[in-house]
């Protein structure tokens, strides 16, 4: 939530955070700004509610002219989203210019006191709090501002990542972070400041990931000084980051969903690569292998997630509970960290998240890990937070997820828990060897089966049109693909703002099934499977009620044709996949649907990308 970049060297630093910014738009999207020193040391700010394209415009003829800046593209969580409360924020002199990501609890305490002081404030935001306290701890202690800002920091209570310059001075940035991401680009004598590395990989591919307490002084042509909030210098770790500029872009495709949900078969691969070997079908997890111990004593797992992760992870516990016999729990991160929840030191907690930055699956991690469980991530992003501060983990390997909409994150989030359960489950002797092989050789050939899962598009696009109309629509699934079904519905809700609710398809009948009628449209995963025939049932109960129905059937089966409206059909593979492959037709659904209702489907409103606050 909220993007920040930040440039030193001898580069303009406008057309460089401008770039940044656009990359780091999935974290927030209504407001942006920059402050930017004149050669002379003269400071500007320059922002605006809106978009980066906004701020671009309004930089037109302008002059933002400097070799040094810091600018933030904003999700609101203090005040409404208009230019005041847009980041950066001045200091009451003017002197100083802050971006932050995060929120800062506390800043009521902190905003009354520095009232008592003379400050005003020109925002609602808990941001410009911060950067008056860094001016006053300055002015009083006549410190440094890299000493004004860490002992500023010491006072807060929250979350942050945030960037400061003073005016003056035109060759350094001070950053610092707790619990919101922070990656420092390393360049020939110059510096790049952002929330994402992915987003300054066309400068640099050396980066430095701040870690929490952790304090930065960045000056230009000087080596990077890291020290921690007590003051103590500790030491530089310096990571390069493999990506190609060409996963940040469109590719063609007319949004990043499109392309995301398009790219599946090849994220697929590069998860699967490496990791289940064709030539014996034997499952390599480092993360798990080198921990077989735990796994063996484990006495129970326990997954914790947000969101289209906590739907993964609800098929994840099908499928460790399947192979391993070893019982689950799936809990929504943010409840289990205030539950006070029972948690013994031979439970694994599995973290489940795309950004690795989610504040509540981070403070869930940090719970478990004090409770003494063995903590494991599944993460997309690499050297996130959470992935970095579990015990191991497996990364999903997708790349790059940009669309708003998590697609593929999805899918790679649950062929990493496939291979996961094959690979505990063999070793804890619990999955038979035959099972073991058809799985194994599905996720072989689940590229291949993806492919085919796609051609569904152009008759999913027709669908849609017919369905644009609809405020409403219920979703259907049972066993593996119950949470598909949580998880179509939320991804029609997310970006084309028709409200939608996913049900276990025999739940139906203990209530919803009142809502049926001509206008509610049902879309029903009825695919070959163990519970086909009772769901095949719940569809009829549908029907004879009058409501329309859109089922997600397995190739060739004509039997649901009789009681459906619509039947998209999908290709077989083993049961435990085939949430990878019925989700297909769903993401597009919601794909068509939202862009017939002319929503922005990369950026849909109120949201951002990596939740990083509470
Ligand atoms: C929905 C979506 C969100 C995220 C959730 C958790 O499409 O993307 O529901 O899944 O915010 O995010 P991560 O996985 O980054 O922890």
């Amino acid at each position: 939530m909220c993007g920040i970049v930040g440039y030193v060297g001898e580069r303009q630093a406008c057309p460089v955070i401008i770039k940044g910014l656009h990359r780091l738009e999935y974290r927030g999207y209504d407001s942006a700004g920059v402050a930017v020193m004149h050669p002379g040391g003269g400071m500007d700010v320059f922002k605006c509610k809106g978009k980066v394209s906004d701020l671009e415009h309004f930089l037109e003829g302008k002059d933002s002219a400097g070799t040094i800046g810091i600018g933030h593209t904003r999700w609101a969580t203090h005040g409404v989203p208009n230019d005041a409360n847009a980041h950066p924020h001045l200091s009451r002199s003017g002197k100083l210019a802050l971006i932050h990501n995060g929120i800062i609890e506390n800043f009521r305490v902190l905003r009354d006191a520095l009232r008592t002081h003379g400050f005003t404030f020109r925002s609602s935001t808990d941001s410009e709090v911060l950067v008056n306290l860094i001016e006053y701890v300055r002015e009083s202690e006549k410190c440094s501002l890299e000493e004004a800002v860490r002992v500023a920091l010491k006072q807060v209570v929250g979350a942050y990542a945030i960037a400061v310059i003073e005016e003056g001075n035109t060759s350094r940035i001070i950053a610092a972070r707790k619990s919101s991401p922070m990656a420092i680009g390393l360049g020939d004598g110059e510096y790049f400041l952002s929330s994402d590395a992915a987003s300054i990989i066309d400068y640099t591919q050396d980066f430095v990931y701040l870690n929490d307490e952790e304090l930065a002084v960045i000056e230009k042509g000087k080596p990077l000084h890291i020290m921690n909030l007590d003051g103590k210098d500790t030491p530089v770790s310096i990571q390069k980051l493999n990506l190609s500029i060409s996963q940040l872009e469109k590719g063609g495709f007319d949004h990043f969903m499109l392309k995301e949900i398009h790219e599946q078969p090849e994220t697929l691969e590069d998860c699967i690569r490496g990791r289940v070997i064709p030539e014996t079908l034997e499952i390599v997890l480092s993360g798990v292998i080198e921990n077989k111990e735990k796994f063996l004593a484990a006495r129970r797992i326990i997954f914790v997630a947000c969101g289209t992760s906590w739907h993964a992870a609800l098929i994840g516990e099908h499928l460790i509970e399947n192979m391993c016999r070893i019982p689950v729990e799936v809990e929504y991160a943010s409840e289990f960290r205030y539950r006070n929840p029972v948690i013994f030191p031979d439970d694994i907690v599995i973290a489940v998240s795309q950004s690795g930055e989610t504040a509540d699956t981070l403070a869930a991690v940090e719970l478990a890990r004090k409770a003494g469980a063995f903590v494991y991530g599944i993460c997309n992003v690499v050297g996130s937070s959470i992935a970095r501060s579990t015990d191991s983990g497996t990364y999903i390997h997708v790349g790059p997820e940009i669309g708003v909409a998590s697609t593929k994150a999805f899918t790679g989030q649950v062929t990493v828990m496939t291979m996961l359960a094959l690979l505990v489950g063999r070793l804890r002797g619990t999955v038979e060897e035959g099972y073991y092989h058809r799985v194994a050789q599905a996720l072989l050939e689940l590229p291949a089966t993806m492919r085919e899962a796609l051609k569904t598009a152009d008759q999913v696009a027709a669908l849609a049109k017919t369905f644009t109309y609809a405020h409403n629509f219920i979703y259907l699934g049972r066993g593996y693909n119950y949470p598909t079904a949580l998880e179509g519905a939320l991804k029609l809700k997310e970006i084309s703002y028709i409200h939608a609710e996913g049900l276990p398809a025999a739940e139906m009948k203990h209530g919803s099934i009142a809502l049926i009628d001509a206008e509610m449209p049902t879309v029903a995963i009825a695919t070959l499977d163990r519970t086909y025939e009772k769901t095949l049932s719940n569809i009829e109960e549908i029907k004879s009620r009058g409501g329309k129905i859109i089922a997600v059937v397995s190739k060739g089966d004509d039997l649901v044709r009789h009681c459906a409206d619509y039947c998209i059909e999908v290709p077989s593979t083993v049961e435990c996949l085939m949430p990878l492959v019925s989700i297909v037709p769903l993401q597009l659904l919601a794909y068509y649907i939202a862009t017939y209702k002319g929503r922005n489907v990369d950026q849909p409103r109120n949201l951002a990308k990596s939740v990083t606050v509470e």
